[in-house]
Parts: C-alpha cells; structure tokens; sequence
C-alpha cells in the first residue's frame, strides 16, 4: 500500500508530465535533423521570394511534427547537436545553431537526406555537424 503523500507525488508527476507533454507538442524535444537543399525554391511558406531565406544562411524544412498545417512558417528554433549514427559527427561540444522555418520537408524541392525532425539548410547543418553524415540527433526547442 502507498500512503497517500506518496500517493500524491505520483499524481503530480503524471500532471506535470502531461501538462509538458501538450505545452511542448512540435516545439521542443529531442528529434532527428538531415541536410537538404539547394535548390530551395519555391518552398511550401514563400513560394519564389528570393528574401525568405536570412542572409546568414540558416533556415530550415519543418517535418511532420513542426510543420503544423503551415503555423510554423517563419518561426524560429533552436538546434543542438547530441549524437549521429556516424561516429563524431556533431562538431565538438555539442554545437547549436537557430534556423528560420521556410519549408515543408515533406513537399521540398530538394529532397532531405533522410526522414526527419528538421531539415536544415547545407549551411546551418555543417554549422552543427559534419557535412557528409546523414542524420543528427538533436534536441530542439522554439525560440
Ligand atoms: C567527416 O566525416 C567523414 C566520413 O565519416 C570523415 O572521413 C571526415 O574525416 C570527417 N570530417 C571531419 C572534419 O571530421
């Protein structure tokens, strides 16, 4: 038997878990990113608007999770390097890198290199890892 503080303490960590888990849908976890791109117009937010893409160069695709019907068109995340498959990919430290959503990556011209989270543009990607690996883990959050 648990007595009821114990019985307490579990509740509320089942509230807090939920509560979490709808507060935070599509915008912060932990998810995958591949690269994608060029070429990147039209794209599925801003059709040929050549000044869709910030000058910096880091903008991204949105998977299924982000996209939302489109809501995540201009938005911004943030994204960090945790893991890859490849041995070493993410540069050392675990590197993060905020990306402009401008597309769907399901509708991409350019096709991403595997299914995922986020892709992100072949600029901000090798900002964060290796350019020839194919898929990050990442952990992801809305700024
Ligand atoms: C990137 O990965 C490739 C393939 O795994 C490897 O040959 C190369 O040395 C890596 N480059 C850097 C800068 O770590």
């Amino acid at each position: 038997m648990s007595t009821p503080q114990q019985l307490y303490a579990w509740l509320f960590m089942l509230l807090s878990a939920a509560l979490f888990h709808f507060s935070n849908g599509g915008v912060a976890g932990i998810g995958t990113a591949s690269s994608y791109g060029p070429p990147y117009l039209p794209t599925a937010c801003y059709g040929n608007d050549q000044s869709q893409f910030p000058s910096d160069g880091l903008f991204a695709a949105a998977g299924e999770g982000i996209w939302d019907n489109g809501a995540a068109c201009g938005t911004h995340y943030r994204v960090r390097c945790l893991s890859s498959r490849e041995s070493q990919a993410c540069i050392a430290g675990g590197k993060v890198v905020t990306v402009k959503i401008v597309d769907n990556a399901r509708t991409s011209v350019s096709r991403p290199s595997a299914p995922s989270t986020i892709a992100l543009s072949k600029t901000a990607f090798t900002a964060i890892a290796n350019s020839s690996a194919g898929s990050l883990n990442i952990e992801f959050e809305r700024v």
